[in-house]
Order: structure tokens, then C-alpha cells, then sequence
């Protein structure tokens, strides 16, 4: 016997498309999972048909990589306006994917972590430096500027400064602003983004901006004759292992621009939310600095395997990341009529949202969802959790090749951030989230003095 799927009641033609709010689309959707308490929901978004799923056990069915796959749909169909075939937007079969996917993976293990740690950390310390002189601090924008700095000088070889400039650099304004306005096609009709002609005509111009930041990077790396083992080099030298080809000019560009976007946005938000959540949990943030201190005392350099050793900060990342995911949903699709939970029928092609903070705060996985807790993230712990239920990566082959990038650049930051400076917030700073593509902090600032008064 099927079931229905439960749908919120809409309108004729939009269906529910209407009642989703301009911003905060996130919470909106975590409110209609906590009136939906099993696991999901269906919504008409103005004809296009999405299931929402966020129960454990459902998670599982659909993160089956043989019953569904990635679909490029809205938001992704239009940030493949600037990032083309590159690994995040490329479509199912896409032959590049495959190519690009086995000549990158081998810049992103373990030890080619290791390798990127001093250029990860010359960039940590211009962070240092930029806070040593300031009273307080716009943690979101520093936060940016770090991830952006970092992928560009690990990935590619260039410096972009950012920590010099006052204003956000050209890209990252190119890139919120095309981002912003590939949301605002996913909300409305393709008629009426088509009558916005000014609004248009900014997204192309946008594009270009990126698209120039990028062939400057590559012109530069050509230029100079170097062969790295970057990011960088590794596309332009290596071949597929499988299939011998060499990816093209156009997808260079396409992938460059991807680890520019997908690089910092997320790292960048995770970092800003893992501080807010220590500014509201004081036992943890001592635990924070107990742990710096011991491990980094003084004015100790990191080293990677100082880095590694670490185990409160990792613990804090994990548990930001279950609370606030950059990314809040992972779009799927089923390649075949199937059904879910043995009950509720899926058509071939049926849209599919795994939405995260649902499934990340779900009460049949997680015990005192809401509190920011990093001792699940204890080993024995751990060991229970449910094996579906936190996916801030994304899921299968199609997650997050640059998780390991991240990781190791977010703990490196946090540490320093913790070493150097005592942090406050003495305006308790109330969580209000802008979202893109992904989610950040809005409005976040800190106070901050140094720790240690010599430096
Ligand atoms: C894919 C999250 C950092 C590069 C994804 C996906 C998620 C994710 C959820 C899957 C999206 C989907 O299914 O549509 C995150 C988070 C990060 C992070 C939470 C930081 C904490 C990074 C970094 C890089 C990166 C630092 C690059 C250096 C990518 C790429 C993909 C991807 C290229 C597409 C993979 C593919 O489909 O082959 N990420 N990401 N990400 N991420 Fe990340």
C-alpha cells in the first residue's frame, strides 16, 4: 500500500512557490520539517514538484547512488551560468566530471594537505596580523577574505592580499552578486527573469568579472612557466588516468572558478559559525583555550602535525557543521520509479531535497538536537551515530572533494584565532543568517585583545 506524501496546502498554478519568504528560506524549511514530523514533505514550487526529506532512515534510501543521482536543477542550473561543466555543476554523465574528478583527487589526500600547510598558514598569519591592530573585528568578512586568500594561494599560486584592502575584493563582490541574483532566478518564473533587463545585464557583466579574475590567474601561471603540484598545475599538465585526455582551456576556467566559489564560501561560514557558537557556549571556548595552550603554547608556529594532534577544535568544527551547514540542502533525483520507506511513491526524475538542519537536528538520530554539543563527536559516541544522519559534505561520489582542505584550514585558523587573541561579544551578538548559495553569519563582529601583550 502507498501513502501520500504530506503537502502543505498552496495555491492554484504556484502551488507553495509564494510562501517561500525572499530570505531566510532555510528557516522556512525547517519549520515546515518540524510540522512534518515524518521525514518529509512535498511542495509545488511553481510547478516544479520537490520531496524534502530529512528522516535517517529515509536519507539513507535516497543517498543510494544506484537508485539516484546529482540533477543540475535550480539554484545549480543557473550557477552553471559561470561555473559551466566544473566538478560542482557538471550533470550526470557528463564525461568531463569523470576526468576532472580522478586528475584532482590526488591534490586533495591526506598528504597533499600537507603540502599546502605553509601556504595555508603564511595566509593565517596575515589574519593575525590584520586582527593584532584592532579593538574589534567583522568576523564574516575576515573569515571570507581568509578562505579566499587560502584557496587561491594553495590552489593556484597567487596572492590575492586581501587582509591589505578595505573593500571586499572584486571577485568575491562579482561573485556575491551573481550568486544573489542566480537565487533570485530560482525563486521566480523565467518570464519575469527575463523582463529584468538591468538586472541582467548586471549578472552578465558580473560574469565577466569572474571569468577575467580567472584567465588572469591562468595567464600568469602560463606565463611564468612554473610546474606545480598545485590545483592549478595539476590541470593543466596531468592527463585522466583512465581515458588519457587532457581537460580543456574552457573547463580549466570552469574549474578554477568552481574552487573559487566552492573553496572559501563554505569554509569561510563554518569558521564565523563555529565562532558564534563559542561565544554562547563559554565552558566549550575554555575548553578551546586549554587546548591551544597546551598544544600551541606561547607563541609556538603550527606545524601540520601540530595541527593534527588537535582534538577540541576538530570536535567544534563537526558540531558547527551539524548545526549550521553552509550548504543547506543536497538536490537529488531518482532514476527510476521506485518507492521510499516502502510506502510512498516516487516517479523516475522526481526532485529530491535532502534538507540538513532537519536531518542534522532530527530527534530520531540526535539526543538534545538543538544543543551545541562537541562530546558527540567523542569517538565511543561517534561510533553510534546513525550512518545517515549528517552529511555537511554532501553525499556519495558527488561530495565534497575539498573536505579535507577545509578541515585542515579551519582547525589551523580556529587555532590561531585562539592562541593570539581573547575574544568578546559584548553586544551578544544576536544570529541573524544571510543566505546565497550557502549561509553565513550577517553582521557578526567581535571585540578582541591580545593574549600575549609583546606581540
Ligand atoms: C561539493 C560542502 C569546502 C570544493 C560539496 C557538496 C557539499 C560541500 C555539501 C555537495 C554539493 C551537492 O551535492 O550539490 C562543503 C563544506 C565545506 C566545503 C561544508 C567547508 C566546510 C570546500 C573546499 C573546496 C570544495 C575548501 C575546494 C578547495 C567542492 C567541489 C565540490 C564540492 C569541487 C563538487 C564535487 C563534485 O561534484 O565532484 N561541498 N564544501 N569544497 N565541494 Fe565542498
Amino acid at each position: 500500500m502507498t501513502a501520500p506524501i504530506p503537502t502543505p496546502r498552496g495555491l492554484p498554478i504556484v502551488g507553495n512557490g509564494l510562501q517561500v519568504p525572499v530570505e531566510g528560506t532555510h528557516r522556512f524549511f525547517a519549520d515546515l520539517a518540524a510540522q512534518h514530523p515524518g521525514g518529509l514533505f512535498k511542495l509545488n514550487l511553481a510547478g516544479r514538484h520537490v520531496v524534502f526529506v530529512y528522516d535517517p532512515d529515509l536519507v539513507a534510501e535516497v543517498c543510494d547512488e544506484s537508485r539516484f543521482y546529482k540533477p543540475i536543477d535550480p539554484p545549480l542550473a543557473h550557477v552553471r551560468d559561470f561555473a559551466g561543466d566544473g566538478l560542482f555543476t557538471a550533470r550526470e554523465g557528463e564525461e568531463v566530471w569523470g576526468q576532472a574528478h580522478r586528475i584532482l583527487l590526488p591534490a586533495f589526500s591526506q598528504r597533499s594537505m600537507k603540502a599546502y600547510f605553509p601556504q595555508m598558514l603564511e595566509i593565517a598569519e596575515n589574519l593575525m596580523a590584520a586582527w593584532a591592530g584592532r579593538a574589534e573585528v567583522d568576523v564574516t568578512d575576515d573569515m571570507t577574505r581568509l578562505a579566499l586568500d587560502t584557496i587561491t594561494l594553495a590552489g593556484f599560486g597567487q596572492r590575492f592580499r586581501s587582509f591589505e584592502q578595505p573593500e571586499l575584493h572584486p571577485f568575491l563582490q562579482a561573485m556575491g552578486s551573481a550568486l544573489t541574483e542566480a537565487m533570485n532566478r530560482t525563486r521566480q518564473l523565467p518570464m519575469v527573469t527575463g523582463l529584468k533587463k538591468k538586472a541582467d545585464a548586471l549578472y552578465k557583466s558580473d560574469i565577466s568579472v569572474m571569468q577575467e579574475t580567472v584567465d588572469e590567474v591562468i595567464r600568469v601561471r602560463r606565463a611564468s612557466g612554473e610546474k606545480l603540484n598545485d590545483l592549478l598545475g595539476l590541470m593543466l599538465e596531468a592527463s585522466d588516468p583512465v581515458t588519457g585526455g587532457r581537460l580543456s582551456d574552457e573547463n580549466i576556467r570552469n574549474q578554477v572558478l568552481t574552487f573559487l566559489i566552492a573553496g572559501h564560501e563554505t569554509t569561510s561560514g563554518t569558521l564565523s559559525f563555529a565562532l558564534h557558537h563559542l561565544m554562547r557556549n563559554p565552558h566549550v571556548l575554555a575548553q578551546a583555550y586549554a587546548e591551544v595552550d597546551r598544544i600551541l603554547p606561547g607563541d609556538t608556529v603550527p606545524t601540520y602535525e601540530l595541527i593534527m594532534k588537535l582534538d577540541v577544535i576538530p570536535r567544534i568544527l563537526d558540531e558547527t557543521l551539524r548545526l549550521h551547514s553552509p550548504i543547506t540542502a543536497i538536490g537529488l533525483a531518482a532514476r527510476e520509479a521506485t518507492t521510499l520507506g516502502g510506502r510512498y511513491a516516487i516517479e523516475a526524475n522526481q526532485k529530491i531535497a535532502v534538507v540538513l538542519k532537519p536531518l542534522h537536528t532530527n530527534p530520531a538520530a540526535w539526543t538534545d538536537p538543538e544543543t551545541f554539543d562537541i562530546d558527540r563527536w567523542l569517538p565511543e559516541q561517534k561510533a553510534s551515530h546513525h550512518p545517515h544522519a549528517y552529511k555537511p559534505f554532501g553525499n556519495g561520489e558527488r561530495a565534497c572533494i575539498g573536505r579535507q582542505f577545509a578541515l585542515t584550514e579551519a582547525r589551523l585558523a580556529l587555532a590561531m584565532i585562539l592562541q593570539r587573541f581573547a575574544l568578546s561579544d559584548p553586544q551578544g551578538h544576536e544570529l541573524t543568517i544571510k543566505q546565497t548559495l550557502t549561509i553565513k553569519p550577517e553582521d557578526f563582529r567581535l571585540r578582541l585583545r591580545l593574549r600575549h601583550e609583546h606581540e
